[in-house]
This record gives C-alpha cells, sequence and structure tokens, in this order.
C-alpha cells in the first residue's frame, strides 16, 4: 500500500498519518518532519530550507524531489508507504510518478483533506510538538495528559517556528497557490478521495480507514 495525503497545513496530516501507519502498518515519509530533523541536526541541508520553511514558504522542488529520491533508496519495514507533505506541488507529483514507476510501486490512494481556514488557524496555533519524538497535541482538542510534557517520554513541548501568527498566514496563501493545484491534479488521474477534515480526529480516520479497507 502507497498512500499519499493532501491538505492544507494544520489539516491533520500529520495525526491521521501516524494512526494509518500504526493499522496497516508503513512507513510515514513525513518531508516537514525530516527538514525539521535535519535542521536540529544541523545538516547543510537543515539550514538550506529552514531560509524557506520558517517563513511559511516552500522548500525549491529539486531539493525536496532529491530528499525523498534519497529517502525511498533506504530499506524500510512494512508494507508501503504514507507520503506526508510530499508531493506539494504538481511538479513533485510529477516526479513521484517517475520515481513509482522506476520502482514498480503502485498509488494506492489519495486522500484529500478538507477543512475550512479558519479552523485551520485554531489548529495551528494552539498545536504543541515534542521536542524529542515529534508527537504533535493541541492545547484544547487533543491535549496531553500533563500540560506542556509529552505523553510518549515526558519531554517538553514546543511551540513550531512556523506555527506564529505571521508564517501561518503565509503557508495558507502558499497553500492556496501551490498547493490547491495539486490537489485538482489528483482529481483529475481519478485518484483523490476526499474526507471531511472539519471532524473530530477519530471520526476522520474513520472516514479514512473506511476507504483504505477497500483498498487492502
Ligand atoms: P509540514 O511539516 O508538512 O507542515 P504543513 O503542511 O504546513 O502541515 P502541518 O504539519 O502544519 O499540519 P498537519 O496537516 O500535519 O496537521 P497536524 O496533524 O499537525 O511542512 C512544514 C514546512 O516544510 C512547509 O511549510 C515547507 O516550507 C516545508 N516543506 C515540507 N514538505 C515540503 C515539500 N514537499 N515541498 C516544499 N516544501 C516542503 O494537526 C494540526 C493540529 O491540529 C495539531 O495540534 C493536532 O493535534 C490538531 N488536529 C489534528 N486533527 C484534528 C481534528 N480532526 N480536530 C481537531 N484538531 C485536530
Ligand atoms: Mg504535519
Amino acid at each position: 500500500m502507497n498512500i499519499i495525503i493532501v491538505g492544507p497545513p494544520g489539516a491533520g496530516k500529520g495525526t491521521q498519518a501516524k494512526l494509518i501507519c500504526n493499522e496497516y502498518n508503513l512507513t510515514q515519509l513525513s518531508t516537514g518532519d525530516i527538514l525539521r530533523e535535519n535542521y536540529r541536526q544541523g545538516t547543510m541541508l537543515g539550514k538550506e530550507a529552514a531560509k524557506y520553511w520558517s517563513v511559511g514558504g516552500l522548500v525549491p522542488d529539486d531539493i525536496m524531489i532529491n530528499l525523498i529520491r534519497q529517502e525511498m533508496t533506504k530499506p524500510v519495514p512494512g508494507n508501503g508507504y504514507i507520503f506526508d507533505g510530499f508531493p506539494r506541488t504538481v511538479a513533485q507529483a510529477l516526479s513521484l510518478r517517475d520515481i513509482f514507476d522506476e520502482l514498480t510501486l503502485p498509488l494506492t490512494a489519495v486522500i484529500v483533506l478538507d477543512v475550512d481556514f479558519d479552523e485551520l488557524i485554531k489548529r495551528l496555533s494552539a498545536r504543541r510538538t515534542c521536542t524529542k519524538c515529534g508527537k504533535t497535541y493541541h492545547m484544547m482538542f487533543n491535549p496531553p495528559k500533563v500540560e506542556g510534557i509529552c505523553d510518549l517520554d515526558n519531554e517538553p513541548l514546543c511551540q513550531r517556528e512556523d506555527d506564529k501568527p505571521a508564517a501561518i498566514e503565509n503557508r495558507l496563501k502558499v497553500f492556496k497557490e501551490q498547493t490547491l493545484p495539486l490537489e485538482k491534479f489528483f482529481e483529475d488521474e481519478g485518484k483523490a478521495q476526499h474526507v471531511p477534515g472539519m471532524l473530530g480526529i477519530n471520526e476522520v480516520y474513520a472516514h479514512i480507514k473506511n476507504i483504505l479497507d477497500k483498498c487492502k
């Protein structure tokens, strides 16, 4: 199974990708997480990419396509990949299609999370992330058991640099300009499966599971 999950910033891609991974035994390829990890480790890629993501812009396509190509040469356990945050432009989707062809991998489904922009702002501005394992919480909708502390490893939670108001505004603008056309691309290919992302986390997941169980 190879699944792509598409949606605007804060739609719940990461939250749902983790649930899907656990249930279907897939490897999550989250380009945002990979870039942030590179930044934490101080790699050249990490420093270069941070110039773009810290202000809410997109990292150039050639950098991202090379990154995904590299990731997909690594042996991974499980039944396939879930792509979270990639592709994000039509150029990236075309390159991913080439990589799938080269590796003879099937594309099982493209899940598109539909969420209103007002809701996205609420979700992003109160998101907190574990500094160690990257698990994501929401101060109201999905709080940790102990305020400010990760349930999994007791590490402190922090706010992502690009969850500050100016960066959020830019991310939503960039989404409309560069990623919405990607949804149309997958619709035209007959691959897009829209899911009502405004519902609660478990209800959204039930919709996704219903789609994926039919693809098994
Ligand atoms: P990335 O990390 O992918 O950020 P994003 O796309 O902006 O999406 P987010 O991670 O912010 O949101 P999400 O949809 O995962 O939502 P989450 O589950 O956390 O990328 C960051 C940056 O890296 C980009 O801006 C770009 O610069 C660069 N980049 C990455 N990939 C790239 C690419 N391919 N090309 C170019 N540049 C790239 O949920 C959000 C919050 O809401 C959480 O608090 C969560 O608890 C809560 N929540 C989730 N679901 C629900 C629900 N159903 N109800 C209520 N609350 C919910
Ligand atoms: Mg995410």
